[in-house]
């Protein structure tokens, strides 16, 4: 017997194909979006970061609802890239593409006033444009980049489109934050860049964080206005997230990711279940798993004196620009 010839015993090939069976099978959550009858048709969504990853796969399932699906995205070709590829395997025509840059609230505030020029109606709002990994930048506004795109610019946009929503009740707000968040801090230093270690997640962890305290508050500060706002962890999925990340994490993260990650479709499954499953109908500031199932949250993220702390500091900070 040759040396590698061990590799292509019966025993070990089983033995891998069946591990590749037993992820497979776990990855997958019990709600299963295609068998789910919920149609869209005279409803309105937009998707943030919709152009790749986990939210090109929200919008997809949004617009083969029927729904009106705008994708906010950056990037003019990215986008229309998408749209195209939507439109065409959706069948649905009425999906467009906004332009906005989260990291800069100039520009989410364009973006707002422009959706509330054109639209009439609001019901689903999914945050889930994000970056992670990025290196220290300060934004032209004064803003740690990576918190501005996370979190300011999410929480500014949902600030300014809360009234149409609440014209628009019932309706729904998600955003994508991460099991993450369970290694952030709160230091509202972080939001000029002071107090932070950029390397690899750290500071993309305190970001999600604070989507999660954030829209805690919000949830409770809309309650009995029809309009619910809830949380997911997307589960770990094989999209350009670590793109900002060095070359040797990126080869590490496709190889172990190949094999366990979620695939971006599987990733978007705790999104497209808060945006439209009937059983959610009311439910309000919770957090759900990758799986669908609700989950507590850190300590952190259930502390109702530091959320609304937290929500003010945020209101200040967005209220200026
Ligand atoms: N993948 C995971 O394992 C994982 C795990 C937990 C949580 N999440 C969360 O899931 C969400 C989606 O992540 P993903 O994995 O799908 O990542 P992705 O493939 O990198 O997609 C991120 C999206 O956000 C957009 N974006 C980034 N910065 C933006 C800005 N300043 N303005 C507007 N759009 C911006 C990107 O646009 P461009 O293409 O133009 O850059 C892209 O469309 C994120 O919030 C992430 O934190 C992901």
């Amino acid at each position: 017997m040759e040396p590698l010839d061990i590799f292509y015993h019966p025993v070990w090939v089983l033995s891998t194909v069946l591990l590749a069976v037993v992820v497979r099978v776990q990855r997958r959550g019990s709600w299963d979006p295609r068998a789910c009858p919920v149609q869209l048709r005279g409803k309105t969504a937009i998707v943030t970061g919709a152009n790749t990853g986990i939210g090109k796969m929200i919008a997809m399932d949004l617009a083969r609802r029927g729904a009106r699906v705008i994708l906010a995205c950056r990037s003019e070709s990215r986008g229309t890239k998408a749209l195209n590829e939507i439109r065409k395997k959706t069948g649905n025509n009425d999906v467009h593409l906004r332009l906005v840059d989260l990291c800069l609230l100039s520009s989410v505030r364009e973006f707002a006033e422009r959706i509330l020029k054109e639209e009439k109606a609001l019901h689903i709002l999914v945050n889930n444009a994000g970056v992670s990994g990025l290196p220290r930048q300060i934004t032209k506004e004064g803003f740690e980049a990576s918190f501005a795109t996370n979190h300011l610019g999410p929480f500014l946009l949902t600030n300014l489109l809360l009234d149409l929503m609440k014209s628009s009740a019932p309706a729904r707000i998600v955003t994508l934050s991460s099991a993450n968040h369970k290694l952030g801090k709160v230091d509202f230093a972080h939001f000029r860049g002071e107090n932070l270690v950029h390397h690899m997640d750290w500071v993309y962890n305190h970001t999600k964080l604070h989507n999660l305290i954030c829209t805690n508050e919000l949830a409770r500060r809309i309650q009995s206005t029809g309009v619910t706002a809830n949380s997911v962890h997307p589960g770990f999925v094989m999209t350009e997230v670590i793109r900002h990340y060095p070359l040797w994490v990126r080869c590490i993260f496709n190889l172990v990711g190949f094999f366990f990650f979620k695939s971006p479709e599987e990733g978007a499954v705790s999104s497209i279940y808060c945006a439209v499953s009937e059983e959610l109908e009311g439910v309000t500031g919770k957090y759900f798993d990758s799986d669908c199932s609700l989950v507590l949250p850190a300590p952190l993220a259930r502390d109702a004196a530091l959320a609304v702390k937290d929500f003010e500091v945020c209101e200040r900070l967005t209220s200026k620009l």
